[in-house]
């Protein structure tokens, strides 16, 4: 089947029931991967999702020498001949992630050359913050005809203070300087629970981390790595996407294998809309009669606040909230991409700079929609999931870079969802 040709046909209004267990998180797994260049041993990874962005990673590693095997779902990554290389743009414009490497390859080979990264068609996504903290690390960078060069001879230990807490600025600048000896701090650092899990996973391999999960991160470099075994952490984004779904068509749902701490600011409005929430541990259960109240208002922000990639699926539910919902995108710019498909379906939704108002309607009803970017692409199926009538998601290689055959999940809860050309 050809990939960029492949698209949903959604039967909607088929209530969602049954348990599934999460995948670990792309957003985790792709740092983590990128980690792996500083070990000088194997490191085996469990659990490995089957996302398109993850292959097109592991692609970049290869290109830089790395030796990759795969057994079912376990990745043994072996980086002991990487060497320098640059990551041609073919790979980098498929994945923005790749920019993760340079803080790696930095730490590992002290040079390195990448062009500009891609990834979700979203805004502007620039990389300043990663390249100025690069260069108060003492990393001579020089950006010329599309490629970054940086030369890390004169790496040393300094205190950074973020104007801004990226999550892939703090990552980079973490493992940028894990192999130099002295103690780095990052100030205004991010505090996502993927970089407690990136500080995880090098402290298992010899790292000297402390402080991720807070704004103030502490990086003591140590002299080499060595392999380890480690399963990433569940993706909060995807258990999200399905108490969503499950919010949205009415039914009852277990999510088990998740972390419910992680995603707290999600269920508060889903509690507020509603839906019945009970957790315990690593299990999370939802009911929902699919009469949702309007959840008032939802404003994105860094960690711990409302996470941008769950935005548009509240989006979503929010046009068959009964009343008004105001939403306020303030991470990237343009995650109001699907809001023209939304209203092909019938949703009232306008748009003024960054905020979205969302007048609810009764029913949503099925249309031919696009895909526009991952997470504005798991929106539309979870619009065509309630929606009377068939809807047509086109585009949906957006939605493979982040979730594993959705319809395969969807369809054992109930869903009528199938992948066709
Ligand atoms: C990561 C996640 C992505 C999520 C985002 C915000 C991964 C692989 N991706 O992306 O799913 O939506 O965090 O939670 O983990 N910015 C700059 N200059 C920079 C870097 C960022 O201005 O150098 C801005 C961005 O344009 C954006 C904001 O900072 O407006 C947040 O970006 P950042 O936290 O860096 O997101 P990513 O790491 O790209």
């Amino acid at each position: 089947m050809k990939e960029d040709l492949q698209k949903y046909i959604i039967n909607g209004g088929k209530k969602l029931n049954g348990e599934v267990e999460i995948d670990c998180s792309k957003n985790a797994y792709l740092p983590i991967l990128a980690a792996c260049i500083m070990c000088d041993g194997v490191v085996t990874l469990k659990n490995c999702p089957n996302f398109t962005d993850i292959d097109a990673m592991l692609k970049v590693l290869k290109v830089l020498g790395a030796k990759i095997e795969k057994d079912e779902t376990t990745l043994y990554i072996d980086c002991k001949n990487i060497e320098f290389s640059f990551i041609p743009s073919d790979l980098t414009k498929i994945i923005r992630s790749s920019i993760f490497v340079l803080g790696a390859l930095l730490a590992r080979l002290k040079k390195a050359k990448i062009s500009y990264p891609g990834g979700c068609d979203i805004g502007l996504r620039p990389i300043d913050l990663h390249l100025k903290g690069l260069r108060q690390l003492g990393v001579e960078v020089q950006e010329k005809h599309g490629y970054i060069y940086c030369d890390a001879t004169n790496l040393k230990p300094n205190i950074i203070t973020l104007d801004y807490p990226s999550v892939g600025a703090t990552e980079n600048l973490i493992m940028a300087c894990v192999l130099t000896s002295g103690t780095t701090t990052i100030l205004n650092a991010a505090q996502e629970p993927e970089i407690v899990d990136l500080q995880n996973f090098i402290n298992k391999m010899g790292g000297k981390i402390s402080g991720a999960g807070t704004s103030q991160i502490t990086i003591e470099g140590v002299s080499c790595l060595k392999g380890v075994v480690y399963t990433p952490i569940p993706d909060r984004i995807i258990a999200s996407t399905l108490l969503i779904a499950c919010a949205m068509t009415g039914g009852e749902l277990l999510l088990t294998g998740c972390e419910p701490k992680h995603f707290l600011s999600i269920t508060d409005k889903l509690i507020k809309s509603s839906c019945k929430i009970v957790s315990n541990n690593d299990k999370i259960y939802i009911q929902s009669s699919g009469m949702l109240n309007s959840f008032g208002f939802l404003d994105t922000g860094p960690y711990p606040s409302f996470p941008t990639d769950v935005q548009t699926q509240m989006l979503a539910m929010a046009t068959i909230c009964s009343g008004n919902t105001v939403i306020c995108e303030n991470v990237f710019e343009s995650r109001f991409k699907v809001v023209p498909e939304l209203c092909k379906m019938g949703a009232k939704i306008k748009v003024f700079n960054n905020t979205a108002f969302v007048e609810g309607v009764k029913n949503l009803f099925g249309a031919t929609v696009y895909a526009r970017d991952l997470r504005g692409g798991a929106s539309l199926v979870l619009a065509g999931l309630c929606a009377k009538g068939y809807t047509t998601v086109c585009d949906i290689f957006h939605i493979d870079r982040g979730y594993s055959k959705l319809e395969k999940t969807l369809t054992t809860l109930g869903a009528d969802i199938h992948r066709v050309v």
